[in-house]
C-alpha cells in the first residue's frame, strides 16, 4: 500500500460494487463536480467528536446505538419517517442508558444511506435480464430498462434528500424533541398496546420520577441543558467512492481531510479487500471508520485491515461490526477478539445481527427470523464477556413504521404476514416492536454486566 494518498487515489485499485455502465460519463463527472462545490453535510469537528464518543465506547465507558433503513429510498423520503426512526433510536436509547449505567452514543443509518452492493449484477425475471438495483442514487427500482440505467442526477437528488434529513435531524435532537421530559410522548401509537409498549411505559415512569428528584436537587434543564438534547450523529456505508470523493474536504482547523457526507463511513463485508479501492479511500479520511466483519474473515488478515484503517492505533478510529450469523457466531468471532485483544488493537466490537440471518422464505420474501437476531446478540454479549472485550455496541436495519418485514418478534409474524406491509427498498428491518423487544433484551444482558461488575469490585 503506498503512502501517497488522495481522495482519488482509490481509483488506482479494483473498485467492487461500483457501476461502470453509466451511459454517459461526462454527465457523471459534470455531477461530481456539481458535488465538490456544494457545501458539506457535516462539519469535521463534528466527525471528530463522535470518535471520541466512541474512544468512550472502545474503553469500555459507553455504548453505540446504530441504526436505520437499510436503503433509504426517494418514495419513502417524510418527515414521518424521519421522524419515526429517530424516536425509535430515542427508546431504545433509554432503555440502553438506564439498563446499562453507561451513556449511548446514537448514530442513525440516515441522511445518505443510499448504495447498495448487490450479489449479482444483473436481475433476471422470466426471459428478461437488466442490471440490477443498486439503491436509488444510482437507479431505478422498476422492472425497466429505463429505471435500471444508472442516472448521474440521482447523485444530486440523493444529496437534497440528505440534507433534508441531516437538517430535520438537527431541529430534533436540538430542539426541544428529545427532551427527556418528553419521554412519554415517543412512543409510537402501534407500539403503544403491545408488551413492549407496556414495559416502556413502566420504565419511562421510574425515569420520570428519578427526573422530579433530581428537579428538587436543582439538576434542571436550565443548569443541565443535555437534559434537553442530545447528540445525534450519521452515518452510511463508503460505497459509491465518486460520490464519497466528491465530498471530500479539507478541514481547515486541522489540515485534515474529512468526507463530510457523513460522520462515519463504514466498508462492507463484500468491499472489504486490503488492496481493493474501498480500504485505500477510507484510509485516508479521519472520520471515525467502520468495518464489517464476517465468517470467512482470519484472525491475520483482521490485523492488517486494522493497521491499514487505523495506523495511530486511536481509540474510537475504527469499529468492526461481526456479522457472522446465530449459527457462525460462536465458531468465528472468539479468536477474532482475541487477536485484537493479545496484539493491543484498540477497536470497537460491535455486533450486526442482521446481515448473517438473512433467509427467503417459501413466499420468496427475503426475511430474517427475530429469535436468530436475538440470538446473535446474546452469542455476541456473551462471547465478549468470555473473551474480556467490551461488547461495544449494536448495528441495526430497523424503521419506525410498523413494516411485516422479519419473522417473529412478540406479535409472532408468519410468513404468511410477509406481504401485509413489506415496504423495504433492500433487506428486510425490524419494526418498532422488535426492534424496542431488542433493546429489552440487550438491556438485561448489559445491566448483568453491570451489576457482575459492581459486584466483582465489591469483593
Ligand atoms: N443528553 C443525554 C443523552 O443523550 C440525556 C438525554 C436527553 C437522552 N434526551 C434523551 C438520553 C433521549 C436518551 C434519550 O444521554
Ligand atoms: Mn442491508
Amino acid at each position: 500500500m503506498s503512502d501517497t494518498w488522495n481522495p482519488a487515489s482509490w481509483r488506482g485499485k479494483t473498485a467492487k460494487h461500483i457501476p461502470e455502465d453509466y451511459p454517459d460519463a461526462t454527465a457523471l463527472e459534470r455531477v461530481e463536480q456539481t458535488l465538490r462545490g456544494m457545501p458539506p453535510l457535516v462539519f469535521a469537528g463534528e466527525a471528530r467528536r463522535l470518535k471520541s464518543l466512541l474512544g468512550d465506547v472502545a474503553e469500555g465507558r459507553a455504548f453505540l446505538l446504530q441504526g436505520g433503513d437499510c436503503a433509504e429510498s426517494f418514495k419513502e423520503f417524510h418527515a414521518d419517517n424521519i421522524r419515526d426512526t429517530f424516536r425509535l433510536i430515542l427508546q431504545m436509547a433509554v432503555v440502553l442508558t438506564f439498563a446499562g449505567g453507561k451513556p449511548v452514543v446514537k448514530v442513525g443509518r440516515m441522511a445518505g444511506q443510499f448504495a447498495k452492493p448487490r450479489s449479482s449484477p444483473v436481475e433476471k425475471i422470466g426471459d428478461v435480464e437488466l442490471p440490477s438495483y443498486r439503491g436509488d442514487n444510482i437507479n431505478g427500482m422498476e422492472f425497466t430498462a429505463e429505471a435500471r440505467a444508472p442516472d448521474p442526477e440521482r447523485l444530486l437528488k440523493a444529496y437534497a434528500q440528505s440534507s433534508s434529513t441531516l437538517n430535520l435531524l438537527r431541529a430534533f435532537a436540538g430542539g426541544g424533541y428529545a427532551d427527556l421530559y418528553n419521554i412519554h410522548r415517543w412512543t409510537l401509537g402501534f407500539v403503544n398496546d403491545s408488551p413492549q409498549g407496556a414495559r416502556y411505559r413502566e420504565l419511562s415512569e421510574k425515569i420520570s420520577e428519578a427526573l422530579t428528584f433530581m428537579a428538587a436537587i436543582g439538576v434542571t434543564p436550565d443548569s443541565h441543558p443535555d437534559l434537553h438534547r442530545v447528540e445525534f450523529f450519521t452515518c452510511h456505508e463508503a460505497l459509491l467512492l465518486g460520490f464519497e470523493e466528491a465530498m471530500t474536504r479539507v478541514d481547515s482547523t486541522s489540515g485534515d481531510w474529512y468526507d463530510t457526507s457523513a460522520h462515519l463511513l463504514w466498508i462492507g463485508e463484500r468491499t472489504r479487500q486490503l488492496d481493493g479501492a474501498h480500504v485505500e479511500f477510507c484510509r485516508g479520511v479521519k472520520n471515525p471508520i467502520g468495518v464489517k466483519v464476517g465468517p470467512t474473515l482470519e484472525p491475520d488478515e483482521l490485523l492488517r485491515l486494522i493497521d491499514a484503517l487505523s495506523p495511530a492505533n486511536e481509540a474510537g478510529r475504527l469499529t468492526l461490526y461481526g456479522r457472522f450469523g446465530h449459527d457462525k457466531i460462536a465458531d468465528r468471532l472468539p479468536r477474532l477478539m482475541q487477536a485484537t485483544k493479545a496484539g493491543g488493537r484498540n477497536v470497537v466490537w460491535a455486533i450486526d445481527p442482521m446481515h448473517g440471518n438473512t433467509l427467503t422464505a417459501a413466499n420468496g420474501y427475503k426475511t430474517r427470523p427475530f429469535d436468530r437476531i436475538l440470538s446473535e446478540v446474546k452469542s455476541f454479549v456473551e462471547i465478549a464477556k468470555a473473551e474480556g472485550v467490551h461488547p461495544g455496541g449494536v448495528h441495526l436495519e430497523m424503521t419506525g413504521q410498523n413494516v411485516t418485514e422479519c419473522l417473529g418478534g412478540a406479535r409472532a409474524l408468519t410468513e404468511g404476514d410477509l406481504a401485509d406491509r413489506y415496504h423495504t427498498h433492500c433487506d428486510p428491518r425490524l419494526n418498532g416492536e422488535q426492534a424496542l423487544e431488542l433493546a429489552f433484551l440487550v438491556a438485561e444482558k448489559l445491566k448483568e454486566d453491570r451489576i457482575d461488575m459492581a459486584r466483582r469490585v465489591a469483593v
